[in-house]
């Protein structure tokens, strides 16, 4: 894949773009992330993404030292030097060398410049099915770069022919590895507030649709999956997934509803215009 990559504040390219092996991050998977992506030669909401990647790095007491500014002055020159239409950052920070004489006094920033992934169209028009599996993140509303469990149901996911995982939790709704989870109901639209990661296109989403829907963040009962009207899910990479079956549940009439329609083209306008 090609990228450009910023690492203890050098631009490295290709296979130079590497960190020593004694770090945390990898000895340890001691280490968190963030995940933006630019519209229209702009980085997305890059102050909530920034924001977002502080308050996690204060929940694994790693310091950041590089202001917004730096952050996003660095960022554009990976951006522009890579080149392409539709480019992701993806900031991180470690817990740098695993022999520091104090833990974490060197942690180690690093931003990645990508390609972003594509997904099939067909993904938007006709909804997705995911699998529900009993699980919540350690450190909800910390992105941390740990997806082993995402990772290691893969097989079982393809094997229920899922297009992703539905974590649920002591009866509750959570989220998706990678995204946040709605249901509608009626102008309702439902997510969870808590154990779960608060993703900068749901807060962008809950905006967009404050003119036509009521946005209730709460805790969301499993059984609500069966009265659902339609249901979807967001993030970056993904804007907004309709999902019409969980597990062997149709949600709603198993068709990709109004409201995702409606939620979808507010999207859209909205990126158009960013
Ligand atoms: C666990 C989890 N929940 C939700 C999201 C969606 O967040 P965002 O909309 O900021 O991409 C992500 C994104 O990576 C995530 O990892």
């Amino acid at each position: 894949m090609k990228q450009v990559a910023f690492v203890d504040s050098k631009i490295l390219r290709g296979s130079d773009a590497c960190i020593p092996v004694d770090d945390l991050g990898l000895q340890r998977a001691y280490a968190v992330f963030d995940y933006a992506r630019m519209y229209n030669g702009r980085l997305f909401h890059i102050h909530d993404h920034i924001a977002r990647f502080r308050r996690s790095a204060a929940g694994l007491h790693l310091e950041l030292d590089y202001t917004d500014e730096e952050i996003i002055r660095n960022a554009m020159i990976l951006v522009d030097e890579l080149n392409v239409e539709n480019a992701g950052l993806r900031l991180l920070l470690t817990g740098g060398p695993a022999h520091g004489s104090t833990l974490f006094d060197q942690p180690r920033f690093i931003m990645i410049a990508e390609q972003l992934p594509e997904y099939p169209s067909h993904v938007f028009q006709k909804g997705v099915k995911l699998m529900t599996y009993e699980f919540q993140r350690d450190l909800p509303h910390v992105k941390t770069t740990n997806y082993m469990n995402a990772f290691r149901l893969e097989p079982l996911k393809r094997e229920k022919k899922a297009y992703d995982i539905l974590y649920v939790w002591q009866g509750k709704v959570l989220e998706c590895p990678r995204d946040n989870f709605f249901i509608v109901r009626g102008n309702k639209l439902i997510t969870a507030k808590d154990n779960v990661l608060h993703g900068v296109t749901r807060k962008v989403i809950f905006e967009l649709a404050r003119d036509d829907f009521t946005v209730e963040e709460r805790d969301v009962a499993v059984e609500e999956l069966d009265v659902a009207d339609e249901a979807f899910l967001t993030s970056t990479t993904k804007q907004t997934v309709p999902v019409v079956q969980v597990d062997d549940r149709k949600i709603g009439d198993g068709k990709v509803g109004e409201c995702t329609r409606t939620i979808i083209m507010r999207f859209q306008d909205y990126i158009d215009s960013y």
